[in-house]
């Protein structure tokens, strides 16, 4: 399939730069994620790579070519849009053989690509239907077979599934994932979704207001959220403000609620604040106030799949806690005033940038 480099990208809608600059690079297979707010740039990206939107600065390179001057049409890119713009008065076959068709495909040719990918969607029985006559989901496979009829080396997809609802949606994302790798195609993938970038990439890179704030794996960035703006958005982390005491040449001993931590020299930045996260699943919850740890009202135990989550309050600021103890969470709920204690090891703390 194809390589491909994003160098310095760079669009401007008047004099607001919109998007990058964005450095990014995709191996050849690779699936990558844009995870981010709406407005945070993800589709203008893409519509620069496919060649819709101009840049205005930087480069685009496929296998180390720079494709400035190849036209969208010549640029053997797949696309999903948004909305689906499948043609609503022709036939799922008519849909998906289009492109061929367009450029000039033998009706052989043509009729066995079709029943190839009708096979790989599983929308066989689907070919001779109008696209008034499917369901969401089907036109969700119907679109992502015509974009993938001519053979594209590269997959763009932007917020494919958005318009579903979960159980599809998360359905489909894991058939996106496997028809992504039976393939080979190296694909781009837009999302709002934390849960569905995190389903179906190798990695994932979260933009913020146009410019990418982390990248790495979903474990990577879950582990490691770099800036309290990953950390928030993932949910992966409570944010703490911490004051930096001192250090005795290994560890740096902060405060944090009033209680001390150890942090690795190395770590710490040479602030006097700086600010931490820990995950929710690190935060033990006692049920008495123990001295040692911060003390933290509960305020609300919510079931979920798996867990319980617990939020707390510390000092006015909200602290999310999971735990799968029932005994814990029945004790809770029977006194629900008394103040509990909070801790977390240190080895648990994440140090943000930013
Ligand atoms: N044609 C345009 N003219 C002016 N501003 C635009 C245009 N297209 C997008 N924008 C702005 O660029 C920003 C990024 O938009 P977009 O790439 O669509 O974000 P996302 O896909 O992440 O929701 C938004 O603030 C949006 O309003
Ligand atoms: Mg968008």
């Amino acid at each position: 399939m194809v390589k491909v480099v994003l160098k310095g990208l760079i669009r401007r809608f008047a004099d607001d730069t919109v998007v990058g600059p964005i450095d990014l690079q995709i191996e050849d297979g690779e699936l990558v994620s844009l995870l981010g707010p709406s407005g945070s740039g993800k589709t203008t990206t893409l519509k620069m790579i496919a060649g819709f939107i101009e840049l205005d600065e930087g480069s685009v390179l496929f296998d180390g070519v720079n494709i400035a001057s190849v036209p969208p049409r010549l640029r053997e890119i797949g696309m999903v849009h948004q909305s689906t713009a499948l043609f609503p008065n022709m036939t799922v076959y008519q849909n998906i053989s289009f492109g061929p068709e367009m450029a000039r495909w033998s009706r052989e040719k043509t009729i066995k690509r079709v029943e190839e990918l009708a096979d790989l969607l599983d929308i066989r029985q689907l070919l001779m239907r109008k696209i008034s006559e499917i369901s969401g989901g089907e036109a969700q496979r119907v679109a992502l077979a015509r974009a993938l009829a001519k053979g594209p080396k590269l997959l763009l997809l932007d917020e494919p599934l958005s318009a579903l609802d979960p159980q599809l949606r998360e359905r489909l994302q894991m058939e996106i994932r496997k028809i992504q790798r039976k393939v080979g195609i190296t694909t781009i993938y837009v999302t709002h979704s934390q849960d569905e970038a995190f389903a179906i990439s190798d990695r994932v890179a979260i933009l913020q207001d146009g410019v990418i704030a982390q990248i790495g794996s979903p474990e990577e960035l879950y582990d490691n959220p770099s800036s309290e703006f990953v950390a928030r958005f993932l949910g992966s982390g409570n944010v703490f403000t911490a004051t930096v005491d001192s250090s005795d040449g290994k560890k740096t001993t902060i405060t944090i609620h009033g209680k001390k931590f150890k942090i690795r020299e190395q770590d710490c930045p040479s602030d006097r604040e700086i600010r931490v996260s820990v995950k929710p699943e690190d935060i033990t919850i006692g049920q008495v106030p123990d001295g040692a740890s911060i003390t933290a009202r509960v305020v609300s135990v919510t079931p979920q799949v798996g867990s319980y989550r617990i939020l707390l309050s510390v000092d006015g600021s909200t602290v999310v806690a999971l735990t799968y103890d029932e005994d814990l969470v029945r004790k809770l709920r029977d006194s629900p005033d008394d103040p509990v204690s909070l801790s977390f090891r240190d080895s648990d703390i994440v140090i943000l940038n930013g």
